[in-house]
């Protein structure tokens, strides 16, 4: 059994704030922005939360994979800001759907979310027990922002994509091969306490918490385990990067996409690009941007594409499919 993506989907809030509104905020610069990260403006949302945002993304890729909410029978949503502890995001988004066969579930992985959840996905569904599968990358990111942090707030942007995938004979496209990944020596890294409990004993308040990050070594950790993940995943299935004709990875930073290429020694060609317009959208960047390449026709049967995620945990993770 094989599990191929069938149709994809995404969302963006409307409200566009550009790097120089941010240099209202903060002291900052367009240049400093663009120059250190590849970014111009990111999408905030107003009124939508994650589920809104992540049920909207699901809509396009149902009708994009031409498949009913009733034939659903596993939504997994990948999100680090799910709208409340529970019920889950993938629940919300069951509901909102009307997926009245689905199970729904959530996975935490951070910006390797999709990644970890095409992953899971795909294994559920070898074994036999799904067919039909809705996976959702998602995040509202803004929420969790510190607004008065320079060194975080310019990063990140809020969106959803989602991808509709379907079991299919071994022979038939889909995915080829994964591999994730986690170090959780390094959680401290990048983190959000925002769900820091209050205690009964001393009385303390629940507090809601911010993003924190040591910037540098995510960089370091993003350049260097992402290429060997996916070296390591395109040795064990023995295809050559030539072979490929997109690395569709986690928009965190235009630099750190251009090392991974350089020692991958690949051209930016391969590497599509859309942190100009949305920023990190943590969970939803890649789901995103495969489909933004989908719509625009970019990719045709039998493409080879990596998929490849980093972030918190710290996670990392890449899936080769075959279109
Ligand atoms: N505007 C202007 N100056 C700034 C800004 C800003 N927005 N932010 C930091 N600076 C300053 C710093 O204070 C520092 O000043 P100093 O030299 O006087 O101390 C200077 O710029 C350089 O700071 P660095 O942190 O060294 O800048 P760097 O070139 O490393 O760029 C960045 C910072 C963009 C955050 C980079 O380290 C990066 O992209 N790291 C990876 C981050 C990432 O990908 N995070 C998401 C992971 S995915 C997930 O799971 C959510």
């Amino acid at each position: 059994m094989g599990t191929k993506i069938i149709g994809t989907g995404s969302f963006v809030p409307d409200h566009v704030v550009t790097n120089n509104h941010l240099a209202e905020l903060v002291e900052t610069s367009d240049e400093w922005i663009r120059s250190r990260t590849g970014i111009a403006q990111r999408r905030i949302s107003d009124s939508f939360g994650t589920s809104q945002m992540a049920a909207e993304a699901s809509k396009r890729a149902l009708e994009n994979a031409h498949v009913k909410p009733e034939d659903i029978d596993l939504i997994i949503a990948a999100t680090s800001t799910p709208d409340c502890c529970f019920p889950s995001a993938a629940c919300e988004v069951q509901g909102i759907l009307g997926a009245v066969n689905a199970v729904g579930m959530d996975v935490s992985a951070a910006c390797s979310g999709f990644i970890f959840a095409l992953s899971t996905v795909d294994a559920m569904i070898q074994t036999g027990m799904y067919k039909t599968a809705l996976i959702i990358g998602v995040d509202n990111l803004s929420k969790i922002v510190d607004w008065s942090d320079r060194s975080t707030c310019v990063l990140f942007g809020d969106g959803a994509g989602a991808a509709v995938v379907r079991a299919c004979d071994e022979n038939g496209q889909g995915i080829i091969g994964g591999q994730i990944g986690s170090d959780g020596k390094k959680a401290a890294v990048l983190s959000c306490w925002s769900r820091t409990m209050g205690n009964f004993l001393t009385g303390k308040k629940p507090e809601p918490g911010y993003i924190v990050m040591e910037g540098q070594e995510v960089f370091k950790f993003a350049v260097k385990k992402v290429p060997e993940c996916v070296e390591a995943l395109m040795e064990s299935m023995g295809i050559g990067m030539d072979e490929v004709k997109y690395l569709i990875l986690h928009q965190a930073n235009y630099r750190i996409c251009e090392s991974i290429a350089r020692r991958l020694r690949i051209s930016m060609d391969k590497i599509p690009m859309n942190i100009e317009k949305y920023g990190n959208t943590s969970g939803a960047s890649i789901p995103l941007l495969l489909d933004e390449l989908n719509r625009e026709g970019k990719l045709k049967k039998g493409d080879k594409l990596v998929l490849a995620g980093f972030g918190a945990g710290l996670t990392w993770g890449a899936v080769l499919v075959e279109w």
